[in-house]
């Protein structure tokens, strides 16, 4: 298959699915731009700029809740490779803060949607001017399937997920004659560490079968799929992906 070379944004590489993606669209031939909190995070990875080659790889800082984070990475990117067509939201945050919060437990749920709903917002709104200038631009949220029904007591993160679903479809629509396509993914559990945290936390929130790592749906999974999902044309991109590891009714 063809597939043409993008420059990509992505946030939340250093770990988990945002790392499974940013290493597979490396090894597919794209630029990688990415937003990490921590420079040292991929230092001697396959993600290190010098190990990979300045001309593929760019990491800037990247911190979702300071709102001047965002523009002055896409400044450093637009200045590094000249532009960029794509954009990958994974950066987020678990809560197990409830609805019936404890005095002081409000604070997390204000950190919950500054990182889960206004970080991708501040930094979709810096990117627009580029991926619109491209004429075929993506962009890939990673959701939840939280973000599309409440399973447990999950108040704070369902909240921001729940928003972040909201807040694709309005960039689906005001995107849609740009050329940019959006695709927001909605997996359930993913083996990563904020699924090994969620899971052996205290469980009174959310209902929990025992499930073993490999039965989850693993990083590198969703990163095939938003590896084909770079591979299609703008008439043919899906702008939701449920991604269950478990029966869902
Ligand atoms: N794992 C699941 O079961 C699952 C299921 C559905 C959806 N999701 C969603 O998928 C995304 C990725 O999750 P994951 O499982 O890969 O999580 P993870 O392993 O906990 O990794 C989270 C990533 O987000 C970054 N991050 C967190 N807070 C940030 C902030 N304030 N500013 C910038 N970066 C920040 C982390 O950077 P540091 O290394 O600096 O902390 C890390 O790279 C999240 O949006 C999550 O809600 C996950």
């Amino acid at each position: 298959m063809f597939v043409a070379v993008r420059t990509l944004l992505i946030s939340g590489a250093s770990r988990g699915i945002g790392r499974a993606i940013a290493e597979r669209a490396l090894a597919d031939g794209h630029r990688l731009s990415l937003g990490l909190r921590d420079l040292v995070a991929l230092q001697g990875t396959v993600l290190d700029p010098a190990v990979a080659g300045s001309d593929r790889v760019l990491l800037h800082p990247y911190v979702a809740e300071d709102t001047a984070a965002a523009q002055a990475w896409v400044a450093a990117t637009t200045a590094h490779f000249g532009g960029f067509d794509g954009l990958i939201h994974s950066a987020g945050v678990f809560s197990r803060v409830g609805l019936l919060f404890e005095p002081g437990e409000e604070q997390d749920i204000a950190n919950t949607m500054e990182v889960n709903l206004m970080g991708p917002w501040w930094l979709t709104r810096a990117a627009w001017p580029q991926l619109a200038a491209h004429g075929e631009g993506r962009i890939q949220v990673l959701v939840s399937m939280s973000g599309k029904r409440s399973k447990g007591k999950l108040a704070a993160y369902t909240a921001s997920k729940f928003a972040l679903l909201g807040l694709c479809q309005t960039m689906r629509n005001e995107g849609w004659e740009l050329g940019i396509r959006v695709t927001a993914i909605c997996p359930g559990w993913v083996n990563t560490d904020m699924a090994a945290a969620v899971r052996s936390g205290p469980s009174s929130r959310w209902p929990t079968q025992a499930m073993a790592a490999e039965d989850m749906t693993q990083p590198e999974d969703i990163a095939s799929l938003c590896s084909e999902l770079l591979c299609l044309p703008n008439r043919a991109v899906p702008f939701e992906l449920a991604v269950n590891c478990s029966l869902e009714r």
